[in-house]
């Protein structure tokens, strides 16, 4: 299957959990099955579905997918019109730890989405702000990998690392593996600094970077708070606008058979 999207940058608050959140509504929107997975301790993703899951949940999360191997199916619940959550909890924080010794632990996640991808149009993964052992199963388990960068100074710190990660996970674990798209986010066109990081960004990746540019819309900082999406938080924003847009790329790019332009990491 080749549309399952790790969302993954080590840079943390740079707008990862917003983008998997809202990409992958707008993606069900256009009528695809969609499963969200939280990979991430702090289950950012989770919240902004609605669902809190504490260390006494029967439902069980991520965390029990990955160290005992229960059916991602057991804990999956639909939290919009075609929209699946994975949801994450807080005892992922320990799972570097508890899992560094196992035999195969970069490959828990692939095999857990085995069992379920053919269930789903598309998968997409949140990963944690660091490049650990989670985002290394979601970057193994991926088929494409996208890079949401902030607007901001310093945008680029770091992102040499991340490129190194993939290359070695895709000569290592998963050759297919590429990048799907370079997004700018929390984009100011007012700001100058905004938009000479932009430019940077387009010098540095090239046709890597994504057409659309999510702007900064105090909606999507909202939507959270309300357990939903952007496109049901208020249809209307200009953050709907540009993720309803980001997902009809997204899905263009995935119809074009052959499509090479994004194929290599610079
Ligand atoms: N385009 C945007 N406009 C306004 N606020 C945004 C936008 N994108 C993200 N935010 C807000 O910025 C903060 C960081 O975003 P987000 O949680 O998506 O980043 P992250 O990369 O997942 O962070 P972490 O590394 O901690 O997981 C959040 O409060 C979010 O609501
Ligand atoms: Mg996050």
């Amino acid at each position: 299957m080749d549309r399952i999207y790790a969302i993954v940058n080590q840079k943390g608050g740079v707008g990862k959990t917003t983008t998997t959140a809202n990409l992958a509504a707008g993606v069900a929107q256009l009528g695809n099955k969609v499963l969200a997975i939280d990979l991430d301790a702090q289950a950012n993703l989770s919240a902004h579905y609605g669902y809190v899951c504490d260390a006494s949940a029967e439902a069980g999360s991520m965390y029990e997918v990955l160290r005992d191997g229960i059916p991602i199916k057991e804990i999956t619940m639909e939290v919009e019109d075609n929209l699946f959550l994975a949801p994450a909890s807080l005892l992922l924080s320990a799972a570097d730890l508890e899992l560094g010794g196992v035999i195969g632990r970069e490959l828990l996640l692939r095999k857990a989405i085995d069992s379920v991808k053919d269930d789903f149009d598309y998968i997409f993964i949140d990963c944690p702000p660091s490049l650990g052992l989670l985002s290394l199963n979601g970057l193994v388990a991926a088929s494409q990998v996208i890079v949401p960068v902030q607007s901001e100074f310093l945008a680029l710190h770091g992102v040499r690392q991340l490129l190194d990660t993939i290359d070695q996970v895709r000569s290592a674990y998963n050759p297919s593996l590429r990048v799907g798209g370079v997004l700018l986010c929390l984009h100011d066109s007012r700001r100058r600094l905004s938009k000479s990081v932009a430019e940077t960004v387009r010098e540095y990746f090239g046709d890597l970077v994504f057409d659309i540019i999510i702007r900064t819309n105090v909606a999507l900082a909202e939507a959270p708070a309300r357990g939903v999406s952007i496109f049901r938080y208020d249809a209307r924003s200009s953050g709907a606008e540009d993720y309803g847009k980001l997902a009809q790329e997204v899905c263009l790019n995935d119809q074009k058979k052959g499509n090479i332009r994004r194929q290599s990491t610079p």
